[in-house]
């Protein structure tokens, strides 16, 4: 089961099901499962008793959060502890997926699963709680903390300055904000490999892990792409990659003030999800030239 099916991670994963015949995929959109009716989740889940359950639905409007606070902690908060809890009634695995916002961004050095928490938006913090809830209801679920997602589908960074360089002849980008972007579909990938490795312990763990992940496994998970750039290098590199004459100038994070605080610095390290699940984690700008190659070829 997989909530968020038309998010940018939930359609990776749609792409992905048909490589995966062995699992039976129910998709769920907004329609058919609303997060933020508390009640049906425990329903539906109950209803189906999936033998897993990714959660890829979330309130994501950063900005907009700082004035919704009510709705955005009922998705990004209760609604995963309900699930979770569901969960674990049914004997399904959970699998969640949560921010790098979580962190302050004072950090210099990439952020482990352990590193304290602290976060400086209201979307940041209502994730973190979302992290304690179901961790409180369900400690085998799986956590992924994920950042600077990107896709050929749905609202990113990488479709806003494709359209941002195709109007303009200069634009400006932040450049004192570091991370690692993420494709929704390396994403996808990982989750589904992850997966696969519960489903048979024996083809995709390391040598001696074998046996019932489900019960050793549960817990915090970072993933990303691999490399440190800020989103002044994103921007450069998608213009670079598509060859387009737009000026990109670099500005700092006062120059283009946000409602939500962001965090200057937060970059992933990914060593516990490689050496869990024998996960490879690709270049942030290889993983970009598939995107953005996949958007150039979209039928328009
Ligand atoms: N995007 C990022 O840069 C980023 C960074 C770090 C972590 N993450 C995390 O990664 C996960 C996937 O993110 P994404 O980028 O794929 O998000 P997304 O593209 O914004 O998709 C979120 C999905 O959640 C659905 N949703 C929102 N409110 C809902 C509700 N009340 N009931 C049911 N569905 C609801 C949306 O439905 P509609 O399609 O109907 O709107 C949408 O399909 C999320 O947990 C997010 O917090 C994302």
């Amino acid at each position: 089961m997989v909530t968020g099916a038309n998010g940018q991670l939930g359609m990776e994963l749609q792409e992905l099901s048909p490589r995966y015949p062995e699992f039976d995929f129910v998709f769920t959109t907004r329609e058919q499962l609303r997060l933020d009716d508390l009640n049906a989740i425990d329903q539906f889940i109950s209803s189906q008793k999936p033998q897993y359950c990714i959660n890829c639905a979330a309130y994501t409007a950063v900005d907009k959060a700082e004035s919704e606070k009510e709705l955005a902690y009922r998705i990004n908060a209760e609604a995963p502890g309900v699930m979770a809890a569901a969960c674990k009634k049914n004997n399904t695995q959970f699998i969640h997926v949560s921010t790098d916002y979580v962190f302050n961004g004072n950090g210099t050095s990439p952020y482990r699963e352990e590193d304290e928490t602290d976060p400086v938006n209201f979307y940041g913090a209502s994730k973190l709680e979302g992290e304690h809830m179901v961790m409180r209801n369900n400690p085998n679920s799986i956590i992924i903390r994920t950042a600077w997602v990107y896709s050929e589908f749905g609202k990113n960074f990488v479709k806003t300055m494709l359209r941002l360089m195709a109007d303009k002849d200069q634009i400006s980008v932040v450049n004192d904000q570091y991370g690692t972007p993420t494709y929704a579909a390396d994403l996808a990938e990982a989750i589904m490999k992850i997966i696969s490795s519960f489903d048979n312990p024996t083809r995709h763990l390391p040598t001696g892990q074998a046996g019932s992940p489900l019960a050793t496994h549960g817990g915090i998970y970072h993933f990303s792409n691999e490399g440190q750039i800020s989103w002044y290098d994103f921007a450069v590199a998608i213009k670079e990659l598509i060859t387009i004459s737009c000026k990109v100038n670099p500005i700092s994070t006062p120059e283009y003030p946000t409602p939500a605080k962001r965090p200057a610095f937060s970059v992933l390290d990914k060593t516990k999800i490689r050496d869990t699940f024998s996960i490879p984690i690709k270049d942030w700008n290889t993983s970009l030239a598939v995107c953005l190659g996949k958007i150039k070829n979209a039928p328009k």
